[in-house]
């Protein structure tokens, strides 16, 4: 197996929230270099959090990023700025401005943070729309692409600075299952291509089971499990079999305290059962 120059993340004893109040505390973590990790949990156990301050988008609470060999909270302006160039970040919507064509939105940070001329811009653009198979939608707009384009095209936008280390949140949400599993086939073949690690934020399981190297899972406000999918495949711990099983037992089923609007819906329902000819 040829050895990854991909720098791994670590995090010391890392508390991140919102206001000085944890979402996620006591966390030491690592995610491999040039290896998969899904970072699991169920809704609002704070996986986006996390990566939003490994991002550095918001102040952790306590604790220490470190990026390779660099302990994030303490770099220069200069530093941070180096560092955020070698992250790629695949949003959730895919985050395409919609004014800009496919084409002036992948080139963006080509532009922003290179010295490259407009030809080789186009160049590395429209190889990396080729790459994730967008290579005719050059001229397209955002909303005139798919929910699968937009999240293609997020890719190709994250990749075009050849990151060291991609963070993806929820890749494959709102795709249907073939086009996740071909999204998944996609960010594998991304890893291998450009040896990077990735860190990939997921509440679908199959996603999980196809994709990951290494496995985190968030709950309780804590790490509930670090480790391989075949050790966490093999846990007998309630919660995390509940999550792994997806069953909702134990859960009180949702009560219904109002009744349907039925006749309250008056003049509005009598107009419309007129119109439908249905009165
Ligand atoms: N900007 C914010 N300010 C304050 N609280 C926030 C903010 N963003 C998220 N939270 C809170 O942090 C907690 C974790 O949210 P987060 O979005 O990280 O969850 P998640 O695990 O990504 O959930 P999902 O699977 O639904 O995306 C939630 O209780 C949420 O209300
Ligand atoms: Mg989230």
């Amino acid at each position: 197996m040829v050895m990854s120059k991909a720098p791994s993340i670590r995090l010391e004893n890392l508390a991140v929230g919102y206001g000085g109040k944890a979402v996620v505390g006591g966390l030491n973590l690592e995610f491999p270099g040039g290896r998969l990790t899904m970072v699991v949990g169920g809704s609002g156990s704070g996986k986006s959090t996390l990566l939003k301050h490994i991002l550095q988008l918001q102040p952790a609470i306590e604790g220490k990023i470190f990026f390779g060999g660099h302990d994030m909270c303490s770099l220069s302006r200069n530093q941070m700025h180096c560092i955020r160039q070698r992250m790629g970040v695949l949003f959730q919507d895919g985050a395409l401005l919609g004014s800009l064509r496919l084409k002036d939105n992948i080139a963006l940070p080509l532009r922003e943070h290179t010295r490259l001329k407009e030809a080789e811009i186009m160049d590395i653009v429209a190889d990396r729309l080729e790459l994730v198979g967008l290579g005719h939608a050059l001229e397209l707009f955002p909303n005139e692409l798919s929910g699968g384009m937009r999240k293609r095209a997020g890719l190709a936008r994250a990749l075009v600075m050849d990151p060291q280390v991609l963070f993806c949140d929820e890749p494959t949400s709102g795709l249907d299952p073939v086009m996740s599993a071909e999204l998944d086939q996609l960010l594998l073949e991304m890893m291998r291509h450009f040896d990077m690690t990735m860190v990939v934020v997921t509440h679908d399981l199959a996603s999980m089971r196809a994709l990951a190297d290494h496995v985190v899972v968030l709950g309780d406000g804590r790490c509930l499990f670090q480790g391989n999918l075949e050790e966490l495949e093999r846990t007998g711990d309630p919660y995390l079999r509940n999550f792994l099983d997806r069953t909702a037992e134990g859960r009180d089923a949702p009560r219904l305290t109002r009744p349907p609007l039925g006749q309250d819906r008056g003049v509005m329902k009598r107009n419309c059962d007129k119109i439908l000819g249905e009165s």
